[in-house]
């Protein structure tokens, strides 16, 4: 059996805690080369005992020399777009972390050159693997809680650094591109819309309400999703705990996705002719078998050596994209934007 030969860009927490550690289990993969021009993540990248056959400093000499069946792209995001059509133009497929990038020109300059060289880019955005995501997605195309009129989502951890990140790039206007919106926003707007449909207008908040940092660490977003369905989202980096999750309701029920219980439930009713009420409560899944970036890591090489799109590739990445820009543009002006 062919074995795929890995390139890894930026070898942060993301690469060690996700991408490096699926390709090594995976028994199909080769870690060839791996480029970071910090010699702290290389060693820690080491240590944790993944050793590639040749490190680098720049990506794009990583790229030159090697032969590469795939790369992951898990480099701070205003190197995204660079790395990407660097790698695209070598015909390497892509597993390219989220932002897609930090402005639109660049974000349509990887879509372009995805086209031009026929390249299959990934986007990571992982909440599409997580088991509950994926059972309320068959749910919702199955009309289980009939047609949606209302979504919201919240996403709020206590921030990425210290703690996740190995370096401090995050609060780093130029190399983040935003705060906690692009960072956590982006994954709830591909949610909800790959939930509902694609937003049609929205009006945001961004704000830096606890950190001494020069990006946004809280964001709130009203969305609209055409006429007759509304949503929101908030997104924070100051929250240590309280409800993360989705919750969606329609027209025959609802449905909560409770990420810290690690439950997904749906409730659904008639009301009889009687005027008596009846709840129906239905627990869709609980216990999560297998994390997201795992099955998200699964399907990226369970892809390589086919012809096979990706489930979640650059449309979607534009997408939600041009919804956090948008939002960015809501809240300096106050103003709603259509989409
Ligand atoms: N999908 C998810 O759930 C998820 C979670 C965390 C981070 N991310 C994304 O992963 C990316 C990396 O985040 P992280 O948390 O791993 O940060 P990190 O700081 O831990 O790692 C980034 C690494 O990139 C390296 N780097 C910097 N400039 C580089 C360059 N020009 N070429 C190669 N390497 C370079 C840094 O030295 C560092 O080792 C970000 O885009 C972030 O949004 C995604």
């Amino acid at each position: 059996m062919k074995r795929f030969r890995i390139g890894v860009i930026g070898s942060g927490a993301i690469a060690q805690a996700c991408h490096i550690p699926a390709y090594a289990a995976s028994g199909k993969c080769d870690l060839v080369a791996v480029a970071d021009p910090e010699p702290r993540s290389l060693q820690q990248t080491r240590d944790a005992g993944f050793r590639f056959k040749k490190e680098y400093r720049d990506f794009h000499e990583m790229l030159q020399r090697e032969t590469l069946d795939a790369v992951s792209i898990c480099t701070p995001n205003a190197f995204h777009a660079d790395a990407a059509i660097s790698a695209i133009r070598r015909k390497i497929p892509v597993l390219l972390e989220k932002p897609i990038a930090t402005n639109r020109a660049d974000g349509q300059a990887i879509v372009a050159a995805a086209r031009k060289h026929k390249v299959r880019v990934m986007v990571g955005f992982s909440h599409r693997f997580n088991e509950h995501c994926e059972i309320v997605k068959r749910e919702l195309d199955k009309q289980a809680i009939g047609k949606l009129y209302m979504g919201r989502i919240r996403f709020a951890h206590g921030g990425p650094f210290p703690g996740w990140a190995k370096t401090d790039w995050f609060y780093n206007p130029k190399l983040a591109g935003g705060g906690a919106l692009l960072d956590m926003g982006i994954h709830a707007f591909d949610l909800i819309q790959w939930f509902i449909r694609p937003l049609t207008a929205l009006q945001a908040k961004t704000a830096t309400l606890r950190k001494p940092i020069k990006v946004d660490d809280n964001a709130v977003i009203l969305c609209e999703f055409g006429k007759d369905c509304l949503g929101y989202i908030e997104v924070g980096w100051t929250s240590p705990s309280g409800f993360s999750g989705v919750e969606l309701m329609g027209d025959k029920g609802s449905i909560i996705i409770d990420y810290a219980a690690d439950t997904s439930t749906m409730v659904t009713g008639i009301t009889k002719p009687s005027g008596e009420r009846i709840k129906e409560t239905t627990v869709l899944h609980a216990k999560t078998k297998r994390g997201a970036w795992k099955r998200e890591m699964d399907h990226f090489i369970s892809h390589l050596g086919t012809r096979k799109p990706f489930a979640v590739g650059l449309e979607a990445g534009m997408l939600s994209l041009q919804a956090a820009l948008a939002s960015y543009e809501s809240s300096r002006t106050g103003k709603r934007v259509i989409l």
